[in-house]
């Protein structure tokens, strides 16, 4: 199912202003600046036991990689596709293949990993009412078990001093409501990464929408 079947219906906490969906390529070309990132991602068919104490009910152990950036805040690898920025293709599958190119270069200046990675496009998007600033396009990525754990290490080496952390995404919420999943939405996130992160634990149906939405009403009660 596609992303776009998947509105958020409540705005991400950390993120009053809300992005509006995109797909008109006319409007894209516009604009000036185009930033692509990415999900690596990977699911595992192990049991999953993060911690001894409390049964969590996640029959599938699903991995979702984001980074702890520079200024603290997280986001997922990727960044500004100077390429389109400088010569704008003049068709959608070569705008899409230009991203393609640039989110997986960005990828491995930030992880060391991933040069000759194909990612599925799953949606882009722009802050509400700056459609003429920044154009921001999401691709994900499935990896197997062990190509997940294989570059758990990558960042720390690359040359790149944007990336300070890896994390994984806790998709889970503990007995008392608020550890796991709630708790980590809390955090600072980059643009719209908290939303590119819902929006694609709901496409790929690793959560419900219910459990989604009652983790991120727990979020926003923890930040008031
Ligand atoms: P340089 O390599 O130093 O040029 O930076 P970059 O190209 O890696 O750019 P960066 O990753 O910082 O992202 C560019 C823009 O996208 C910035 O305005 C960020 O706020 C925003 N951004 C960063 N991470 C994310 C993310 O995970 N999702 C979204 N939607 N936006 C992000
Ligand atoms: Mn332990
Ligand atoms: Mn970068
Ligand atoms: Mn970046
Ligand atoms: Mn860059
Ligand atoms: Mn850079």
């Amino acid at each position: 199912s596609s992303v776009a079947a998947h509105k958020c219906p409540w705005t991400p906490p950390n993120h009053p202003n809300s992005f509006v969906d995109c797909d008109d390529f006319e409007m894209m070309k516009k604009c000036p600046y185009h930033a692509a990132h990415l999900m690596l991602w990977s699911r595992d068919e192990k049991p999953f036991s993060p911690y001894r104490l409390e049964e969590i009910p996640l029959p599938m152990q699903t991995k979702i990689l984001m980074q702890v950036r520079f200024d603290g805040s997280f986001g997922f690898p990727g960044g500004f596709v100077d390429e389109v920025e400088s010569n704008m293709p003049s068709t959608f599958p070569e705008f899409l293949s230009l991203l393609q190119q640039g989110v997986s270069r960005e990828l491995f200046e930030e992880m060391n990993f991933g040069k000759d990675m194909r990612p599925s496009y799953v949606y882009s998007c722009y802050p509400t009412g700056k459609e003429e600033q920044v154009m921001l396009h999401f691709f994900m990525c499935q990896l197997s078990p062990a190509q997940m754990k294989a570059i758990s290490w990558c960042s720390i080496i690359s040359t790149s001093d944007e990336v300070v952390g890896l994390s994984l995404v806790p998709l889970f919420t503990l007995n008392d409501g608020r550890r796991g999943l709630p708790t980590f939405l809390t955090n600072s996130f980059a643009g719209n990464a908290v939303e590119q992160l819902l929006k694609s634990i709901l496409t790929e149906g690793i959560l419900s929408e219910e459990e989604v939405k009652k983790a991120y009403q727990v979020a926003f009660q923890l930040l008031q």
